[in-house]
């Protein structure tokens, strides 16, 4: 494909886009593919010609589209909010269309400066201190696992560059709570410290949130035990009720026992960006390390995952790769975040994001959140004011777990249910709702936050919700 024919299909696509946008609301929000369908779809065999470019638009809407749940339609209540503002999209475009390889400052001085200014950016946007210095991952999950590895050369004192873990006398730990993301404890098995290492710390069963004196006392019994606690992990926003972990009070204990304190504020970070709620994460400039994502409720095309540590040396210890094929003269003078984590090669991340700031602007994305609260406290107190439903934690952020409890049904029976009516508003096609399991039963989580999830949608669903659940 040359420029010119790129720049015929380009508009094409564009005008895909947005007329794809535009009829979102129209659209069944869950996929009513079944497993191989689409794979069905496409021919067995790898082309061996070409074909026009509107053939290939045309499959994109009769093969793809009919496989697509739609996160970005206002009835979108599944998982998490993974938004992607059209903003954010523009930038991706033109992050692919530069073809940009950030290996090392050399290979592409843009990419790491506007990387750099752009974690600043986002650093200063939700109050975090000048200590901290950030980069750019694909996901939350990547931080996580670059965070446990940094805590375990830390405690270790450089074992990798000995015998590594299998030489330690004792084992190193890693502390957490079952409402951590499971990307915490796959990094923790990953990056070397074994199922056997990782403690669940008590949380408060009517938050769901870490409890620090049991932080404490498991911290202590390790060690009376001969083993070494090497990190702990706190999450602000939990995945299943966004319970919030007392970040300050867990540092203060990790803190006082060497431990390395890492914040997984993957999905509140965004919330992060209004002064009212930093409470949420009070203590955080204590954390060494800290990741959220952009890429969900913020609204940047997916990936963007910010990561920030408050010693990048350290970092730059545990990952340098240092072959002479990147060696550099500037080397020294400038940020090699090829140093800072796993990949070598490195997208344009960044650029999306600086297209977000400065075409959507920040003051509209802090509205959209607060609007976004507003309507998780609104659907709350209608659940709460409702006979038979149960709201089941608190709602800090905009995500609300309930149940429906019709009298007289054993717990089963209510899970059954429970399963029965979510089904049924997924299968409608009006609404995508996830359920999830706490405290043993099965439960809903709405989590609100679609860029277009409006008063009316919220309406909406409740109705639908009711009417499901009722007629189960
Ligand atoms: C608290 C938390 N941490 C981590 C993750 C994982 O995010 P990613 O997909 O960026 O790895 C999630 C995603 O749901 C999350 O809610």
């Amino acid at each position: 494909m040359n420029p010119e024919e790129f720049r015929a299909a380009g508009h094409q696509l564009i005008d895909w886009i947005a007329d794809f946008r535009t009829r979102l609301p129209t659209l069944p929000v869950r996929s009513p593919a079944a497993p191989g369908e689409v794979r069905r779809r496409l021919p067995v065999e790898p082309p061996t010609g070409t074909v026009p470019f509107d053939q290939l638009l045309s499959d994109l809407d009769e093969v793809v589209m009919p496989g697509m749940t739609h996160f970005q339609h206002p009835a979108f209540y599944g998982f998490f909010p993974a938004n992607a503002s059209l903003s954010s999209v523009l930038g991706d475009l033109a992050s692919g269309g530069l073809g940009a390889l950030g290996i090392t400052w050399q290979a592409n001085p843009a990419l790491t400066e506007v990387e750099e200014v752009m974690c600043d950016w986002m650093r200063q946007l939700v109050g975090l201190s000048t200590d901290w210095r950030g980069t750019i991952f694909d996901t939350a999950s990547t931080g996580g696992l670059v965070a446990l590895m940094a805590a375990r050369e830390r405690a270790s004192r450089f074992s990798m560059r000995e015998g590594g873990l299998q030489a330690l006398p004792s084992p190193l730990v890693v502390y957490t709570t079952e409402e951590a993301h499971s990307s915490i404890p796959k990094a923790a098995l990953l990056a070397g410290f074994g199922d056997d290492n990782i403690r669940l710390v008590e949380v408060d069963r009517s938050t769901f949130a870490m409890d620090p004196a049991a932080l404490g006392a498991a911290i202590k019994e390790d060690i009376a035990a001969g083993r070494k606690p090497a990190v702990v992990v706190a999450t602000v926003g939990t995945t299943a009720t966004t319970a919030i972990d007392p970040v300050k009070a867990i540092a203060a204990v990790g803190r006082s026992n060497d431990l390395w304190v890492h914040v997984d504020a993957a999905m509140a970070g965004t919330a992060m960006l209004l002064p009212e709620c930093r409470w949420m994460w009070e203590g955080v400039d204590d954390a060494d390390s800290l990741v959220w994502n952009p890429h969900k409720w913020m609204g940047t095309v997916f990936d963007c995952s910010l990561f920030y540590v408050k010693d990048p040396a350290h970092l730059v210890g545990v990952f340098s790769s240092n072959p002479s094929y990147v060696r550099a003269a500037v080397d020294g003078q400038v940020t090699q975040y090829r140093d800072w984590g796993i990949p070598f090669g490195r997208r344009f991340r960044a650029l999306k994001l600086w297209f977000q700031l400065e075409l959507d602007g920040v003051e509209s994305i802090k509205e959209r959140v607060r609007r976004d609260l507003a309507g998780a406290q609104w659907l709350k107190e209608a659940a709460e004011a409702t006979p038979e439903w149960r709201v089941l934690a608190p709602v800090p952020l905009q995500t609300v777990c309930l149940r429906h409890e019709p009298t007289g049904r054993s717990s089963d029976e209510v899970d059954a249910h429970t399963l029965s009516w979510v089904e049924a508003v997924n299968k409608s096609g009006q609404a995508y709702l996830t359920p999830a399991r706490l405290d043993g039963q099965w439960m809903v989580r709405v989590s609100i936050g679609s860029l277009t999830t409006e008063r009316s949608d919220l309406e909406a669903l409740w109705g639908l919700m009711r009417s499901a659940a009722e007629a189960q």
